[in-house]
Parts: C-alpha cells; structure tokens; sequence
C-alpha cells in the first residue's frame, strides 16, 4: 500500500528511490520490470523502468518530475505502480519515474546545474542553447524511449502557482480530438481547469494548451513520431494527497484509452 508522503518527506529522494528499489525487489521484478539507469546526475540516478520483455500491445512511456519543484509526478507513478497494477493489462508500459532528482531533492524547479530540465530538445531548430544534463540523458537514449514509447507519451507536471489544472496535448490533428477530451475530464474530476485565455505566454482553451511546438520532450516525441504525446498540470497550492491522486487517474485515464482504441471493433 502507497503511504502519502507528509510535507517533511515530499521532497525526500531518500524515501523516494527507498520505496521504489523496495517495491522493484518485492513486487516489480515479478511483475516483469527491470529498473535500468539511464545515467547519474550529481551522483543520483535518472532511472528508466521498464518491461524486461515487451508484448504485442500497445508501448507507453510516462514520466514523472522534470521539474523538481513539481514532486507529485514521481510519488504519483510510484502510488500507481503500488496500487493501480491491473490498469497495465494488455499493455507495455515504461516509467521514467523521477526525471531531476536533483531537483527533486532541492524543492527547485532546475537541476543543480540551474538547467530546465524540459526545455530545448529543438528538431531542426538552429543555434538552440544547450541540453541540460537530463535531457542529455534522455536524448542519449532517444532510440529506446521512441521505442518504448511508440504510442504514446505522458509527462506529468505540477504548476507551483495554481489552484488550477490544465493540459498540454499533442495530437495529429487541427483541433483536440478525444485524446485530449479524456485526459482533460481526468483533470476536471478532481480539480478546476484553468479559465479560457493567455497563460504564461500559451493560448489556454478551457484548460487545453493544444500542439504548442515549446521544445520540451513531450513536443520532440511528437515530432519525433509518437501520436498522442501530453503533459499535465496539478496545483501545488492544492494538498499532495489530492494532486496524487488526480495523477493517478490521468494515468489510469491515459492508458485506459490507448488500449480501448487499440482493441479490435465487433461489430
Ligand atoms: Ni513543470
């Protein structure tokens, strides 16, 4: 059973990658995970868990905590692994569940280089600053994550200023299609979607950013070929209890979809 973490351990990276080691030796192994490292950031592992074998299915990729200063994706993805295990049914499904440890760790949104860890995976993009270390990491290893991620991409994400949630989605398509519905109703179950306007310089539609081209991962897996690629937003001002379990449900959400749509119609 997943145990919320109190203000004191929100931030524990100790706790964290305790919980998960533990839980990968007593439960994920025999589930068919395999915990691999894709590379060390001041010392702390930026993890990939994966499965050992992968299926006929459907290939998910989601990621937790890109931004440090946004714990609950990571505690979230660990609370899933723990308590949501059926939702993977029929699915192959890999976690990048802490992204910036170092970060993490610091309650800061960068990592202790002062880099965003989500920003700058320009494609084709000319005179782009510099990866940071993370997203070095990532795109070091960008011919497994395309793999492992094939149909589909979820980053989750945390605003440190809002009591409201909200969406950016990726689609092939001029207008949200029912991917972006399904994860946008996800979110409105459990908080208020942010109001239609200009947030930090995106075009909000009822709580929709919609293929923003901002050079985070989620934008390079789209463009780099992944279908439905997405990046949610709980509020920070809102208790961690409910932000986890929000994330939970976008999870649940997200992959109940792929696999719903990846079933064949009878008629
Ligand atoms: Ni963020």
């Amino acid at each position: 059973m997943f145990h919320v973490p109190s203000s004191e351990e929100l931030h524990s990276w100790k706790l964290y990658s305790e919980t998960l080691l533990q839980w990968h030796r007593q439960e994920g192994i025999k589930k068919g995970f395999e915990l691999q490292t894709l590379g060390e950031t001041n010392g702390l592992p930026l993890w990939l868990l994966r499965p050992a074998e992968i299926g006929p299915g459907p290939r998910l990729l989601i990621a937790g905590t890109f931004h440090g200063e946004e714990p609950c994706g990571a505690w979230s993805i660990l609370k899933f692994l723990m308590d949501e295990h059926d939702a993977l049914e029929k699915l192959n499904v890999s976690f990048l569940p802490l992204v910036n440890p170092t970060g993490f760790a610091a309650a800061s949104r960068y990592n202790f280089r002062g880099e965003n860890p989500n920003r700058h995976f320009a494609k084709g993009v000319k005179d782009s600053p510099p990866l940071s270390l993370e997203g070095s990491l990532l795109v070091r290893h960008l011919d497994l994550l395309l793999t492992l991620g094939h149909d589909g991409f979820l980053s989750l994400h945390e605003d440190s200023s809002q009591t409201k949630s909200y969406l950016f989605t990726f689609e092939q398509a001029k207008t949200p299609g029912p991917f972006s519905r399904a994860l946008l109703a996800a979110l409105a179950r459990h908080f208020p979607l942010l109001e239609t306007g200009f947030y930090e310089e995106c075009d909000v539609k009822d709580g929709l950013i919609f293929n923003d081209f901002d050079q985070s991962f989620e934008d390079l897996l789209f463009q780099s070929g992944v279908p439905l690629t997405a990046c949610s937003e709980t509020p920070c001002l809102c208790s961690p209890e409910s932000r986890i379990a929000c994330n939970v449900d976008v999870i649940v959400t997200f992959l109940a979809f792929v696999r719903d749509r990846a079933l064949p119609i009878s008629s």
